[in-house]
């Protein structure tokens, strides 16, 4: 039986091995970012944006040598389409006050930037200490909006990607790899 891993339709952009790589990498550079803070006693607080960053939140959080703590927000922009249809909800908010606290906050992918800089304002508007961002990929071809990644894994072209936490109409989130569904092959082309 063919493996839902292995379907001929997924092509391989990120293997699990390469992603695990850079989120350490990732995970280094934002324990050093808030090592200073940190010692001073300042607290810091690791934002996820869902549902997209379940999968890299759960590694990156555990790559990052620091006490945090995590909270969710939920957000939809997409419904089942591929292309953003620029208006953001907030479907779950944080259940803890931000003010004089570092915020990072955790996205799967920054593609026009809209969702990113709607979150980017709320949540500058709650007195945080500082505000950070960290997105395993960025699409900077479309970035319309100009949200600036502090953290970035991979820069992608305009490609739609799944897996690693990523969807297509809800499905492929648990993909261990990034992947790119390939368009179905035509007749006679093997
Ligand atoms: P933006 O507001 O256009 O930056 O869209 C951000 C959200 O769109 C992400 O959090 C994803 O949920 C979704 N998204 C954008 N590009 C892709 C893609 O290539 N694959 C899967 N989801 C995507």
């Amino acid at each position: 039986m063919t493996s839902f891993f292995q379907q001929d339709k997924l092509a391989v952009l990120f293997d699990a091995a390469a992603v695990a790589a850079r989120v350490s990498e990732l995970g280094r550079a934002i324990t050093a970012h808030y090592a200073s803070a940190i010692a001073r006693g300042e607290e810091l607080v690791v934002v996820g944006v869902l549902k997209g960053s379940f999968v890299f939140l759960a590694d990156l959080v555990r790559a990052i040598d620091a006490p945090c703590h995590i909270e969710f927000m939920g957000v939809s922009s997409y419904g089942d389409a591929t292309e953003s249809s620029g208006v953001v909800q907030v479907t779950q908010d944080l259940t803890r006050p931000i003010k004089n606290k570092h915020l990072l906050l955790v996205e799967d992918i920054v593609d026009t930037g809209l969702t990113m800089k709607y979150l980017l304002d709320n949540l500058a508007t709650r007195g945080p200490r500082s505000v950070k961002l960290a997105s395993l990929l960025e699409k900077p071809s479309k970035n319309a909006a100009g949200v600036e990644v502090d953290f970035l894994g991979f820069s992608i072209p305009d490609q739609f990607v799944v897996g690693y936490g990523l969807d297509a109409a809800g499905l492929y989130r648990n993909l261990p790899y990034v992947g790119l569904v390939m368009p179905p092959k035509s007749e006679g082309q093997g």
